[in-house]
C-alpha cells in the first residue's frame, strides 16, 4: 500500500477542503486483485471497515477538520476473498488552512509613497522575537501583486510568481508554509518582496497596467505555536515597514533589473491597503516552481561585448549567472526562441523586452536569478559579462506548474517520439499559474479554445485536475448569465470584442468530462454544470429557425494552413458549420453531464437539443449522400467525429476525408478545430493508413515538418518557421503554442492502444492500432488505481503486445484480427497474426467520448 492521497494535492498543508477526499493504490502482481472493503484511520478515530471496491477519492470518513488541524491518515484495504487486511499503509499528514475568512487577522499593507509612478518593486518587514519551546510555525499569506517571503534570509517556501494569476475579482489564492525550521530562539526577522505581476503590471497586447488595482500589497499571517499550547501571531498591520530593495524593476513581459549595490534602506511605515475584492482560496493544484535546470549546450561570442547562449530547448523560465566582477558592471541578457541570421530574434515577442539586467556588487561570487520574471525562450544574448564567460556560469531555470508526471509514450521512430517531447515541452511552457497560449510574447493568456482542444493530451500526460478545476472555477465565475464564455481566463479587456465563440467557450461542456474520464473525478462536471449550461443556452439563442448558427462572430477553424499569415480566421470551413457541429456536440455532452448531477430532464432536454442541431447541421452543412459543403479535412472531421451523420453519409464522408488527404499529398489542412479530430476521423472510417501517412508526413504543413526543422516545442503555426528557415512574417508566429500538440492524445489511444473506458480507467479499452511502418510502441499512464501500460512490437509476421491493467481495474482487449477478450488486473502478454494495417479491414472505432 502506498502512503493515501489528498483530493490532488502534492502536499497537502494548508489545503482548504473541510472534509478532503482520499485515494489509494495498492501495489500488487496478484491477477484478477480487487478490493472488498477498506478502512480508513485518522487521529483517534476510524471508518471501520466499509465494504466498498472503491479507493479514488472516497469521501472522507472522519470529523471535518478544523482550520489548522493536522491529522494522519493511513489505509489499510481487504482484497475480495481474503478474511485478512492489507498492513496499514504508510500514513500522509494533511492539514487544514485557514477555511474560515475571520481566521485572517493580518491586513494587506503597502508602500506609503503614493507617488509610486516607477512601479518599483519593494521590501516589507517586520522584527519579532521567538521564546525558545516553539514547536511549530505556520506563515498564511498572499499577496495583490507577486510576492515571495523571507525568514531570516531565508525562502519561506519555493513557489515561483505566488500567489499565482487567478481571476483577483473573484478569487485569490493564499498559501502555506512550514517555516518552523527558519526560526530560532530570540530575534528574528520576516521580510516579503513584493513586485507589480499580473495585478499591477502591464499585461495583454495593449499594455494596459493596474489591471486589478494601482497599490501593490502583502498580506502574511506567521502564527508560532509553543510547546504550552499558546499561539503568538505575527501579522502584517501597521507595524510593518517597507523600503525600496535592490530590484529597480519587475515585469512579466520585460524582464527584471537589478543593482546587487543598492541596500534597501529608509524603511518607514506600511500603509494599509485595500484587499482584492475575491475570496481567498487554497488552490486545489500545484504552485509555480523552479522544476529543471538546463545548461547550455553551446556558448558563443557573437560580437565584441555578447555571448550567445543555446540551451538546446524552447523553455519557460529564466537564467540563473554566477560571475564575479567588478562593482556597477552591468549583465544584460535578453531572451528569445529562435535564431535569425544567427543572432536573436526578437520580432514574435512582439512588445515584451524579455530583457533581465543585474548590476554587480562587486564583491566576489554572485549568483542571481530573477525573481518575478519569465521567459519563453531557447537563446539567450549576454551582454557586459566580465572576463571570458564559460558554460558552467548559466544555467536555464525551467519554472512551471509542479505537476505530478502520468503519462508517456514512446516508438520505433524517432521523429514521431521527439514530437511527442515537444508536445510535453509546450505544455510544461504554458502550464504557468494559468493554462496559457504561449510564454513568450505580450499575450500568456488562459486562451479557453487553446485548453480545450488539448485537454485530453494535458490530462493524460500530467494530474492536473487540482489544477485544471482552480482555473475552471475562473471560467466559471467570468462566465455571463448569457452564457458569454470569455475567449479567456482570468478575462482582462484588450482590444478583442467578446462573443459566443464556438471551440473556445466549449471549454465548459468538454474539460470537465475530460477530466472525468482520466481522473475519475466527478467534481469539475458538478462544480461546472451551471456554466456548461449558460454556455449551451448562450449557444441555442445564437441558432436560426433551421436550427443552424448563421450569424455573429467566430474564430473558426483558426490558423487553418491555408489562411493568410495575417488573416488567422480565414479558414476554408465555414465557421458556422464549426460553430453548429460544436453545439450539438456540446449539448450532446451536457445531456450526459445532466445525467451524471441527476437531473432527468435536462438530460432529455439537451439530448433533444443535440439531436436538433445535428438534424440542421445535415440539411446545412451535408448533402444527401454525406459531402460537407466546406469540403475540407475540418468539415468532415467534425462531423464524423461528433457523430452528426448517418451511418451511410458517415461512410462516404470519411471516404472523402481520405481522399482529401490523399489529394493533398497527406500534408495537414486544419487549424483549431480540425487537428485534434482529423486522425479519429480517418481512423474511425477505416482509414488507418492514411492517418499514419498523414501524421508521418514531413512536408510543410504537417506534424513533422518542425521536427525536422529542429523544433523543441510545438509551433503555434504549422509554418512558424518558413522551410528556407525565415520566420513567418505573421504578426501572432510563437514557437510555443501546445493547441496543434493535440494530437498526442491520438497517438496515446490507437498508436500506443491505451484509453479510458470508464471514469479514471477503471475500465481500460486496449486497442493499439499499429501502422506506419512503425515496428514497436507503447504508451503509459499513471491512473488513479496505479500504472497502466500498453506495448506492442511486430516480429516475423505477428503482433507481441504487453498489458499492465491496474489493481482493481478491467481492461477490454481488441487486437487487429481477432476478437476482443475481456481481462482483469495484472500482466498479460498476447501475441495475434499480424501483416500490416492492409492485410487487416478494420472495424470502425467507437466514437470519441464513448460513455
Ligand atoms: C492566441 C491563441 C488564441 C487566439 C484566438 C491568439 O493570439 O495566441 O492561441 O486562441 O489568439 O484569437
Amino acid at each position: 500500500m502506498r502512503a493515501p492521497r489528498i483530493e490532488h494535492h502534492t502536499r497537502p498543508i494548508g489545503i482548504g477542503e473541510c472534509v478532503p477526499r482520499l485515494s489509494w493504490q495498492v501495489e500488487t502482481d496478484q491477477p484478477g486483485w480487487r478490493q472488498q472493503a477498506y478502512e480508513i484511520q485518522g487521529d483517534g478515530w476510524t471508518s471501520g471497515r466499509i465494504d466498498a471496491a472503491d479507493s479514488v477519492l472516497v469521501p472522507w470518513p472522519g470529523p471535518a477538520l478544523v482550520s489548522r488541524e493536522r491529522v494522519e491518515i493511513r489505509v489499510r484495504v481487504w482484497a475480495e476473498g481474503s478474511s485478512e487486511p492489507t498492513a496499514w499503509s504508510p500514513p500522509t499528514a494533511v492539514e487544514a488552512g485557514l477555511l474560515d475568512p475571520g481566521e485572517w487577522q493580518a491586513l494587506f499593507v503597502g508602500s506609503a509613497d503614493i507617488s509610486q509612478g516607477d512601479r518599483r518593486p519593494i521590501l516589507l518587514r517586520r522584527d519579532f522575537s521567538v521564546r525558545p519551546d516553539l514547536i511549530q510555525a505556520r506563515v498564511y499569506a498572499t499577496a495583490s501583486g507577486v510576492y515571495e517571503l523571507e525568514l531570516n534570509g531565508e525562502r519561506a517556501g519555493d513557489d515561483v510568481l505566488a500567489p499565482g494569476w487567478t481571476s483577483y475579482h473573484h478569487r485569490l489564492n493564499y498559501q502555506t508554509y512550514d517555516v518552523t525550521g527558519l526560526l530560532r530562539p530570540g530575534a528574528n526577522t520576516i521580510t516579503g518582496w513584493l513586485a507589480d505581476g499580473w495585478w499591477r503590471g502591464e499585461f495583454g497586447w495593449n499594455r494596459v497596467g493596474e489591471r486589478y488595482g494601482s497599490d501593490t500589497a502583502l498580506m502574511a499571517q506567521l502564527e508560532l505555536v509553543y510547546a504550552d499550547g499558546t499561539v503568538e501571531r505575527v501579522v502584517t498591520d501597521d507595524s510593518w515597514t517597507w523600503a525600496y530593495g535592490p530590484i529597480l524593476s519587475s515585469s512579466i513581459y520585460d524582464g527584471e533589473r537589478y543593482d546587487a549595490r543598492v541596500e534597501a534602506g529608509g524603511w518607514s511605515r506600511v500603509q494599509k491597503k485595500e484587499g482584492p475584492e475575491g475570496e481567498l482560496i487554497s488552490p486545489a493544484g500545484p504552485p509555480v516552481r523552479r522544476v529543471e535546470e538546463l545548461a547550455p549546450v553551446s556558448v558563443r561570442r557573437v560580437d565584441d561585448d555578447t555571448h550567445l547562449l543555446d540551451f538546446g530547448q524552447n523553455l519557460a523560465g529564466r537564467l540563473r549567472i554566477t560571475v564575479a566582477g567588478p562593482a556597477g558592471t552591468e549583465i544584460g541578457m535578453r531572451h528569445a526562441e529562435v535564431l535569425e541570421d544567427g543572432r536573436l530574434c526578437l520580432r514574435p515577442i512582439r512588445t515584451a523586452d524579455a530583457h533581465d539586467v543585474y548590476v554587480l556588487a562587486g564583491d566576489g561570487v554572485e549568483t542571481w536569478e530573477p525573481r518575478f520574471t519569465y521567459h519563453g525562450f531557447r537563446y539567450a544574448e549576454i551582454t557586459g559579462w566580465p572576463g571570458s564567460l564559460d558554460a558552467g556560469s548559466v544555467v536555464a531555470v525551467v519554472c512551471h506548474d509542479d505537476m505530478i508526471e502520468t503519462g508517456q509514450f514512446a516508438c520505433s521512430d524517432p521523429l514521431l517520439e521527439r514530437l511527442h517531447e515537444n508536445v510535453r515541452w509546450s505544455m510544461r511552457d504554458n502550464f504557468v499559474s494559468v493554462p496559457t497560449d504561449c510564454p513568450q510574447r505580450d499575450e500568456r493568456l488562459g486562451w479557453t479554445g487553446d485548453l480545450q482542444v488539448f485537454a485530453p493530451t494535458a490530462a493524460f500526460l500530467y494530474d492536473v485536475t487540482g489544477k485544471i478545476g482552480d482555473w475552471l472555477a475562473d471560467v466559471a465565475a467570468e462566465t455571463g448569465d448569457d452564457g458569454l464564455v470569455p475567449l479567456y481566463v482570468p478575462h482582462i479587456p484588450t482590444s478583442f470584442p467578446q462573443f459566443h465563440c464556438a471551440v473556445w467557450g466549449d471549454v465548459t461542456t468538454v474539460v470537465p468530462l475530460v477530466l472525468l474520464d482520466l481522473s475519475g473525478d466527478t467534481n469539475p462536471v458538478v462544480a461546472g454544470y451551471e456554466t456548461a449550461q449558460r454556455w449551451v443556452e448562450g449557444c441555442r439563442r445564437l441558432l436560426n429557425e433551421r436550427d443552424v448558427i448563421d450569424s455573429g462572430m467566430q474564430l473558426g477553424d483558426w490558423l487553418d494552413p491555408a489562411a493568410p499569415s495575417d488573416a488567422p480566421a480565414q479558414a476554408r470551413t465555414d465557421p458556422y458549420l464549426v460553430a453548429t457541429a460544436y453545439l450539438a456536440y456540446s449539448a450532446r455532452l451536457l445531456a450526459r453531464q445532466a445525467r451524471l448531477v441527476g437531473k432527468d430532464d435536462d438530460e432529455v432536454r439537451y439530448a433533444e437539443l443535440a439531436e436538433a442541431v445535428t438534424l440542421g447541421f445535415r440539411r446545412e452543412f451535408a448533402t444527401a449522400s454525406g459531402r460537407c459543403v466546406s469540403d475540407t479535412q475540418t468539415a468532415y472531421a467534425l462531423a464524423i467525429c461528433f457523430g452528426l451523420l448517418p451511418a451511410e453519409q458517415r461512410v462516404h464522408a470519411g471516404d472523402r476525408l481520405a481522399q482529401l488527404v490523399r489529394e493533398a499529398e497527406f500534408r495537414i489542412g486544419t487549424g483549431f478545430a480540425g487537428t485534434p479530430l482529423v486522425l479519429d476521423a480517418l481512423t474511425d472510417t477505416g482509414h488507418l493508413e492514411e492517418a499514419y501517412r498523414l501524421l508521418l508526413s514531413r512536408d510543410c504543413p504537417s506534424w513533422l515538418y518542425p521536427v525536422t526543422m529542429g523544433a523543441t516545442t510545438i509551433w503555434e503555426r504549422w509554418d512558424s518557421m518558413l522551410p528556407d528557415g525565415t520566420i513567418n512574417p505573421g504578426n501572432m508566429t510563437s514557437f510555443n503554442h501546445y493547441a496543434l500538440g493535440a494530437v498526442a492524445d491520438w497517438m496515446h489511444r490507437v498508436v500506443g492502444g491505451l484509453a479510458p473506458a470508464a471514469p479514471g480507467y477503471r475500465s481500460m479499452l486496449v486497442r493499439p492500432r499499429p501502422g506506419g511502418g512503425l515496428s514497436s510502441a507503447s504508451a503509459r499512464h499513471l491512473t488513479p488505481y496505479g500504472p497502466a501500460e500498453v506495448s506492442w512490437r511486430r516480429s516475423g509476421g505477428k503482433l507481441l503486445v504487453d498489458v499492465v491493467v491496474p489493481p482493481g481495474c478491467d481492461a477490454t482487449v481488441d487486437l487487429p484480427g481477432s476478437s476482443p477478450v475481456a481481462v482483469l488486473s495484472g500482466r498479460h502478454h498476447f501475441e495475434v497474426d499480424h501483416l500490416g494495417p492492409d492485410a487487416d479491414p478494420l472495424s470502425p472505432l467507437p466514437p470519441r467520448q464513448r460513455f
